[in-house]
């Protein structure tokens, strides 16, 4: 199993380009689903849950090719974000079956499509990080309210709509990102309106909206917390960007406020994290939005302790907040970090422990104490954003630290190493 091996210490400085969002060009793929023609993606990242999901989708016979070629792999070697059309001209099986869902949450969406599309739809109860119980009542409710029969049976659900789904008015209980997407992807393909309330409004639900409106569809209000969805009879193939990945811009920008330096986050786009940009200011960085992306600078001074309570979008995201914890460790004083998203997301502290962190936990509260240095190890990734965080502890600690299980990183990071080492980080991925 790969370990990725930093020796902490450089400050960082240069240019990162920014990835096309994983949380974004996941649902954009699973829109593919919705109509016979291409898709045709723009900007997808490279990263094994990508090509997981490309796996998913071709079970459904979703075909695909990268960049005009037929083989990802011999057509985008260097691991870059590309172009990729997306034909599910006949849906061959309206299963997705556990050995293929289990290993990534966001497989699950392709029920709301699927079910659309053909009136049926069987689908894995999903895996995917172990950060809390996610289960997925929202979406069996959601669905039901379009006028699905769901039953669920020996670890799968069955939905069944044989006469077309029906608009209707849906009000969530709890605000859910994936449940969003697959009420917008099913009820763009029901008879009749339906009217989304306590939607996400996070950006990459923005995104999918556009997707599905150059599709065909007829969306009002994506970005805020009604949307309304006048149904059609069938969508068209459309070619659309997958946006910029605000997470892993968040994550670079904390990766600068720990260790000191300047460094050009290029491409990023300053209004899909300003909750987050406002923190790390907070914190003694300097932030500026230029045209080329954002510019994070912090020179000497040292890291100020902030408090952070994670919400849903436009709020502090859950997706950063182990990496904000990371950049506490070192703070000049005590910070208390909240999370209310997930449950079960604190598996990073243990960790950052090993690093000589000072954190107690108090519920759904971290309390850092900041340190004045850390010092290397060897520690465990436990989920995706977690493991991020274990690296720009790493980063700034003294000495050799070896991130095991890298391949949490590889499902959210494109050319995690390779952007680091390019802004004078010493990170190397040692393989086997
Ligand atoms: C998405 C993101 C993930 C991010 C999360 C919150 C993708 C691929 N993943 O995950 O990176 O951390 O949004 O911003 O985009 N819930 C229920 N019942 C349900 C569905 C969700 O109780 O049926 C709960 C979850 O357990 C969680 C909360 O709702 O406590 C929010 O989860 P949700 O927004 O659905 O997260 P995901 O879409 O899975």
């Amino acid at each position: 199993m790969d370990r990725i091996r930093i020796v902490g210490g450089n400050t960082l400085a240069g240019t990162i380009p920014i990835s096309g969002a994983k949380n974004a060009a996941l649902p954009l793929m699973i829109a593919s689903l919705l109509t016979s023609q291409t898709l045709t993606l723009e900007n997808v990242p490279h990263l094994a849950d990508v090509e997981q999901l490309i796996r998913i989708l071709g079970n459904h016979g979703v075909d695909y090719s990268v960049n005009g070629k037929r083989d990802h792999q011999n057509g985008n070697a260097s691991g870059y974000s590309r172009t990729i059309n997306f034909t599910a001209r006949d849906i061959v099986d309206t299963t997705a079956p556990y050995e293929l869902v289990s290993k990534m949450r966001a497989s699950f969406w392709v029920i709301g499509p699927v079910l659309a599309r053909m009136g049926e739809a069987k689908v894995s109860l999903p895996g995917g990080c172990a950060i809390g119980t996610r289960p997925v009542d929202l979406f069996i409710d959601g669905l039901q309210a379009l006028g699905a029969d769901i039953d669920v049976d020996t670890g799968y659900v069955v939905a069944k709509a044989k006469n077309r789904l029906r608009g209707n008015r849906y009000v969530f209980p709890k605000v859910s990102v994936g449940a969003t997407h697959v009420l917008m992807m099913a009820a763009s393909l029901a008879r009749g309106e339906t009217v989304l309330e306590n939607a996400a409004r996070e950006p990459e639900v923005v995104n999918l909206a556009e997707c599905l409106i150059a599709m065909g569809a007829k969306i009002h209000g994506a970005g805020t917390s009604t949307i309304t969805i006048e149904g059609v009879d069938e969508l068209s193939g459309a070619q659309v960007r997958v946006i910029p990945d605000r997470i892993e811009a968040g994550t670079y920008a904390m990766a600068v406020a720990m260790t000191g330096g300047d460094v050009l986050l290029e491409g990023a786009e300053p209004d899909l994290l300003e909750a987050a940009l406002d923190v790390i200011r907070n914190t003694g960085a300097e932030i500026t939005p230029i045209n080329a992306g954002i510019r994070v600078k912090r020179n000497g001074a040292g890291i100020s302790p902030v408090d952070v309570t994670t919400e849903p979008f436009p709020g502090f995201p859950t997706d950063l907040q182990a990496q904000f914890m990371g950049l506490m460790t070192m703070a000049k004083g005590k910070s208390r970090i909240t999370e209310t998203i997930f449950e079960n997301r604190f598996m990073h502290v243990q960790e950052l422990a090993r690093l000589g962190a000072h954190i107690t936990l108090s519920g759904q509260t971290a309390i850092v104490e900041g340190v004045s240095k850390l010092k290397g190890a060897p520690v465990m990734a436990t989920d995706l954003r977690a493991s991020v965080s274990l690296v720009i502890a790493g980063l700034a600690a003294e000495g050799e630290t070896t991130v095991n299980r890298v391949y949490h990183l590889d499902r959210g990071f494109e050319r995690l190493e390779e952007k680091l080492s390019g802004c004078g980080a010493v990170i190397e991925r040692i393989s086997g």
